[in-house]
């Protein structure tokens, strides 16, 4: 049996490299060699590999209660971890539903707006409205509400049809128009990732949620990547001082050692869900919904942000961020150079621009052999590393980056 690769055409590209270990912000090789994880490891990892606390919880929690059906069970590290959440999420977000990755609690989320107004007999509420670049997951319902790309070009007959605004002002005249028909708007909260590490401002943020309020429309917040102080605060809602309806969290959550996601919601539809009528349950799950192992690799993740100086990591990442974008957008081949918390990015001036652009396989290879594992978006090389990384480590990656372009 052979192995197939995600993102992956073999065809063109070389053979995927053996990693023997991983601490810290760095990756071992079979053959010998140390990488820079510039990407934390498709952005799951946040305080360095093999970080023996989440190690050691994930060991003590598998000789104890390494699984059970969740459904009409419970585990102690469950409810640990819907105290440890509350504790970081505003308030109002107070039910928590577990599944197993980032898609799982997009496609959860999407379900449980859906059904909050069909369980109010509103069953003509039950579209999306999702931003343009957007990215929320592989998953049927996810890659719905993703933007139209390269990833998405041969399925489009099955995905949802979905309302697409570029912004506030485009939100606005749909709402005003079809709120009868939306059951609920999906963001990215100030990044747009996957869609090439894009931003824009958290006043428009505050703009989006703002008209969801105002037209009964739940505003889900996608913090899968940006959430658990990748942008710098908590979650990226933070900067915009709101508070969604829903959220989805994923990705650094276990620490980047376990599969696991949350989507939380509010009281409210939860309320929706609530009744002696059996059929307003949300018929959703997961064989591995609430994996205790999951929960144990998350709680450790949390526990490490109150015991470590996690958010002084941050701020020394941002600083070196600020310091060297400066240089690059003096450079001739970068279109611009933008940063929000851990996270950089800069776009390079191309002949043909996007996720397939041909300078990506070049990059990529060139960084490997230097030592740094970055996997441009296309023409866009982005920077989001563990909150551990070395500052000597951070700016030679930064060097390499630099080599790149002069070369290119
Ligand atoms: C914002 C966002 N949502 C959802 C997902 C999907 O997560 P997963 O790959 O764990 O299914 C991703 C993955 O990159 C993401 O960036």
């Amino acid at each position: 049996m052979k192995i197939w690769h995600p993102y992956t055409q073999e065809a063109t590209e070389p053979p995927p490299i053996p990693i023997d270990q991983g601490k810290g912000a760095y990756l071992y090789t079979r053959d010998g060699r140390r990488l820079i994880d510039g990407i934390s490891s498709w952005w799951v990892n946040l305080h360095g590999h093999g970080h023996p606390l989440i190690a050691a919880a994930i060991a003590a929690q598998a000789c104890k209660l390494e699984h059970v059906i969740f459904a009409g069970f419970t585990h102690e590290a469950a409810e640990e971890l819907a105290e440890r959440l509350a504790r970081i999420l505003p308030a109002e977000l107070d039910r928590v539903f577990y599944s197993d990755n980032g898609s799982t609690a997009v496609e959860a989320a999407l379900k449980i707006a859906i059904q909050y107004w069909y369980n109010q007999g509103q069953t003509k509420k039950h579209r999306i409205v999702a931003l343009e670049h957007a990215y929320h997951g592989d998953t049927i319902g996810a890659m719905s509400v993703s933007a139209d790309s390269p990833f998405t070009a041969a399925f489009e007959v099955l995905r949802l049809p979905v309302f697409r605004v570029r912004n506030a002002a485009e939100l606005e005249e749909l709402v005003s128009k079809r709120e009868d028909e939306i059951a609920a708007m999906i963001v990215e909260p100030l990044v747009q990732g996957a869609g090439g590490m894009k931003m824009y401002p958290a006043s428009e943020l505050k703009r989006f949620q703002q008209l969801c309020a105002e037209h009964s429309v739940l505003l889900i917040a996608d913090e899968v990547f940006t959430g658990l102080g990748r942008t710098g605060r908590m979650f990226a809602c933070e900067h915009a001082g709101i508070t969604p309806d829903l959220m989805c969290i994923s990705k650094g959550l276990t620490g980047g050692f376990l599969p696991f996601a949350v989507t939380v919601c509010r009281s409210e539809i939860y309320s929706a869900f609530h009744s002696t009528d059996r059929s307003r349950t949300f018929f959703h799950g997961h064989s591995y919904s609430g994996n205790p192992l999951g929960c144990a690799a998350a709680n450790a993740t949390l526990k490490i942000f109150e015991t470590e100086p996690v958010f002084e990591r941050i701020t020394a990442i941002e600083r070196i961020h600020e310091a060297r974008l400066a240089d690059f957008r003096q450079h001739p081949t970068v279109v611009d150079a933008r940063m929000l918390g851990t996270i950089s990015a800069i776009e390079l001036r191309t002949g043909d621009p996007g996720y397939v652009s041909s300078v990506r396989s070049r990059l990529y290879n060139f960084f490997i052999e230097h030592g740094v594992l970055l996997r441009p978006l296309g023409n866009v090389v982005y920077i989001v590393p563990p909150y551990v990384i070395r500052q000597d480590d951070l700016h030679y990656t930064y060097e390499i980056v630099g080599k790149a372009l002069d070369i290119l």
